[in-house]
């Protein structure tokens, strides 16, 4: 791959055949309204081109701010794209209202906080019934046995005991559970869980992250799994996608990405990330705090964090490369050219 390639990285796992939604140079640029700043723009997320096939897990790993929620927004097209476009099936989704009505059938995003999802006056019957009616007419005691469905195929049986129950009466990991099994009534083929076990108890975490997994196996579903937490992107994930203000700067399997990261943003947030057999502390050259998407720093946009940086680093923007296998970084470091004069700053 040479420099003149990056425009056709496109991240995600790599498998045969027609991914199940693919976008391509997505960008969201968001305008400040107020302020001294008043008719600039936020650069939330700038050209990701990313490919979700069926029976895989994508997990976007990067700091508060990064833009890994406007990216997951972007795929359910709740926020408008300032530029890019989406193919679902290898087809481009379609404006109208009709179009919009199926994509939403198709791509659902679970969130992060399970109660602000679920309404509080509404028992787990009528929040999985409802879905079941508006979407595929279902009546009478077929939806009670469909609702009963649900609730086995995320694993809280037997599904009895908690048709009756009102949101309240559940713990977090079981109204997570609740609002995936909402989802799921819908039959998509793709679902985005942004951070969506960040909220529940660390104990409780696992048994929803073993959901996800068992829903990509036995259900094929193509699976967006966004997380601060790079250690469960390695758990759970094919690929592993770091984003950095806005960008993506590494991915690739997520094992190879975690054993040997190639960009020095990724070993930074494997370097954070809680070790239980690190006994030394943890040392981080050139910590600091991400840049303004504003004003975002000229050429790499971690140069000013990075402990590598060389001079080109903040004159111009560094292309993706190969670094090994699937493996690809957008780094200096990776170019033939530069790598030997490296000069640590
Ligand atoms: N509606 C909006 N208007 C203006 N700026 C926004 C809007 N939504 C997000 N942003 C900005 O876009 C950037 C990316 O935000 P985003 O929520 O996508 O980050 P994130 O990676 O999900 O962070 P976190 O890990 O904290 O959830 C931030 O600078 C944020 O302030
Ligand atoms: S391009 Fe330069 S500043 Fe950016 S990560 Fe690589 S070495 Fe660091
Ligand atoms: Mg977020």
């Amino acid at each position: 791959m040479t420099s003149t390639d990056t425009a056709r990285v496109v991240h995600g796992p790599k498998r045969p055949g027609t991914p199940a939604l693919e976008a391509r140079g997505l960008t969201k640029h968001f305008p400040v309204h107020g302020g001294l700043r008043r008719g600039r723009v936020v650069r939330a997320v700038e050209d990701v081109s990313l490919a979700l096939p069926e029976g895989t897990v994508t997990a976007v790993v990067g700091e508060s701010g990064s833009g890994k929620s406007t990216l997951s927004r972007l795929l359910t097209r709740l926020t408008a794209p300032t530029a890019g476009e989406l193919l679902l099936d290898g087809e481009p989704v379609g404006g109208s209202a009709r179009a919009r009505r199926a994509y939403a059938g198709q791509v659902h995003l679970v969130l992060q906080d399970p109660f602000s999802s679920l309404n509080a006056v509404h028992s787990i019957r009528y929040h999985l019934r409802r879905p079941l009616k508006l979407h595929h007419g279902l009546r009478g005691s077929e939806l009670d046995a469909h609702a009963a469905q649900l609730l086995e195929r995320v694993s809280l049986t037997p599904a009895e005991r908690y048709l009756d129950k009102f949101p309240h009466e559940l713990s977090g990991g079981q109204r997570q559970r609740v609002a995936i099994a909402r989802g799921l009534a819908v039959r998509p083929r793709v679902l985005l869980a942004d951070e969506p076990v960040s909220m529940l108890d660390v104990s409780i975490r696992l048994g929803v992250l073993n959901l996800l997994d068992e829903l990509r196996e036995r259900e094929r579903l193509a699976i967006l799994y966004v997380t601060h937490d790079i250690a469960s992107a390695r758990y759970l994930a094919d690929t592993v996608v770091v984003m950095y203000a806005g960008q993506v700067v590494e991915s690739g399997p997520a094992v190879q990405v975690t054993d040997a990261p190639a960009h020095p943003y990724t070993r930074l947030l494997l370097s954070a990330a809680p070790d239980p057999h690190r006994r030394e502390p943890v040392v981080l050259r050139g910590r600091g705090a991400p840049p303004s998407l504003i004003d975002p720093p000229s050429g790499c946009r971690f140069h000013p964090r990075c402990p590598l940086a060389m001079p080109v680093c903040a004159e111009t923007a560094p292309p993706v490369r190969p670094a090994a296998g699937d493996q690809v970084a957008a780094c200096w470091l990776l170019d033939p050219e530069r790598a030997p004069g490296t000069t640590p700053a």
